[in-house]
């Protein structure tokens, strides 16, 4: 990778990348090894002046009358992504949602691999959720420290959110994925990264009024 590491990449390429890494995936378990910009912009819907823009934005990747090596450039955008390695993660709170996340094994092929999960209710003790016991939230901040935990998902609700993320910002957790709906106030240096299904689905309703708009100004 070229001289780039220092600038400031646009969180729209940023939010593109993960979508680059999955389709180079797909093509590498289907034993493509190269691929030019413009086939992978019609298989990724992406027009290929975009794909060079956003690839240069790291140095590149792509050559000349050759295009791109799948293997390569899946690997490059994975560092890029930091998911070139693996991370400890913790889920605190395993109810619907917790509970979902824990049970979703490909999040530990791109390298996310559950260690413990959290709850208060006394009578979630014990239960397994794919081969992982259930602990109590008093048990979290010494477990954390003792198992190099790097990431927390937060899947609790949002008043006991702030204080949960603070005490695990004490024992040294680096990231936090925060589902519960409420900003966390936390020192800087703690990457937070807060998902909300709701905006999606808002986005999505968006795109359908707008079909309709359109629809009704062709009529
Ligand atoms: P749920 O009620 O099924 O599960 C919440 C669990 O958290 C329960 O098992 C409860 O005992 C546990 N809990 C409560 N306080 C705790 C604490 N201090 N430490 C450890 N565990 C604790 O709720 P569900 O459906 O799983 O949702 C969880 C949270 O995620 C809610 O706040 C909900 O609003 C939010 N949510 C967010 C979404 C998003 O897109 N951001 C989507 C769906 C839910």
């Amino acid at each position: 990778m070229k001289e780039t590491q220092d600038k400031r990449i646009s969180s729209a390429v940023i939010s593109r990348l993960p979508r680059y890494y999955r389709y180079l995936g797909e093509l590498r378990e289907s034993g493509v090894e190269r691929i030019s910009s413009n086939e992978l912009s019609a298989r990724m819907k992406v027009t290929a002046s975009q794909i060079r823009q956003d690839l240069n934005n790291f140095g590149g990747f792509g050559q000349q009358g050759y295009g791109y090596n799948v293997a390569y450039l899946q690997q490059e955008i994975a560092k890029i992504l930091g998911i070139d390695k693996t991370y400890n993660m913790i889920i605190v709170g395993a109810g619907n949602l917790g509970q979902a996340i824990a049970g979703y094994a490909d999040f530990e092929k791109r390298g996310f691999v559950v260690k413990g999960i959290f709850d208060i209710n006394p009578e979630l003790t014990g239960t397994m959720i794919r081969g992982i016991q259930v602990r109590m939230a008093y048990e979290m901040k010494d477990f954390v420290r003792n198992n190099n935990i790097d990431i927390a998902a937060l899947t609790i609700p949002k008043e006991s959110a702030v204080e949960i993320a603070s005490m695990l910002a004490d024992a040294g957790i680096k990231a936090i994925w925060n589902f519960a709906h409420t900003d966390l106030n936390l020192p800087k240096e703690i990457v937070v990264e807060n998902v909300h299904l709701s905006e999606s689905l808002m986005k999505l309703s968006y795109n359908m009024a707008n079909r309709l708009r359109e629809e009704r100004e062709e009529e």
